[in-house]
């Protein structure tokens, strides 16, 4: 089986647990992850795997998270061809109407142009927001997670989107 390439970064630690529950959750299905965090990470490492999972949550209104957004110039430069993977994201669809999940547009849309094959888009229903950058019709980009009004839902969440990602991913 292929391995996957984790790669994620978090300023509060809601991204980190969520990366921590849906790793555990594929291994126990008997996916090989292999996990980084962007803080210390060479971005080209990304380039390593046929299959990515991308984690980053949306910060200083509609901004990447802050290592994400260190090495986001480089990221950007990156060729993607030949990869598929799966963006999510945590943010606040309350406190952040206007930008919610953001983060996973600003990621998503370079790695596409750049030749990558997107999986895992989410729908919309269930959360009430004005604007993203994550939108892609009717549905985002990636996954979106929101611990700040809707914790409860993040776990089911995380579970029915890594079915479908394995699924995507011809896992
Ligand atoms: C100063 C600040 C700015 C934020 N900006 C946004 C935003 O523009 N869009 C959004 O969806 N969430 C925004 N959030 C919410 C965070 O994305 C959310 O709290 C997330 O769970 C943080 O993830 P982390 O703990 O992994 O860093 C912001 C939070 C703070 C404190």
């Amino acid at each position: 089986m292929k391995i996957i390439g984790l790669f994620w970064g978090s300023n509060t630690g809601n991204q980190e647990e969520a990366v921590g529950f849906l790793k555990d959750y594929m291994v126990a299905e008997g996916c090989k992850i292999e996990e980084f965090n962007i803080a210390d990470t060479e971005p080209s490492k990304m380039l390593d795997y046929e299959i990515l999972i991308v984690g980053c949550p949306t910060w200083h209104i509609g901004e990447l998270q802050d290592d994400w957004d260190f090495i986001y110039s480089k990221y950007k430069e990156l060729d993607f061809t030949g990869k598929q993977a799966a963006f999510f994201g945590c943010g606040d669809q309350v406190g952040y109407s206007d930008n919610f999940l953001d983060a996973i547009g600003l990621l998503a849309k370079p790695f596409m142009a750049n030749g990558g094959k997107l999986v895992g888009r989410w729908p919309t229903e269930g959360y009430d927001f004005d604007l993203s950058l994550a939108l892609d019709g009717d549905d985002f980009l990636g996954l979106g997670l929101d611990n700040d009004n809707q914790d409860e839902e993040t776990e089911e969440r995380l579970i029915i989107w890594a079915e479908l990602i394995k699924d995507e991913f011809g896992l």
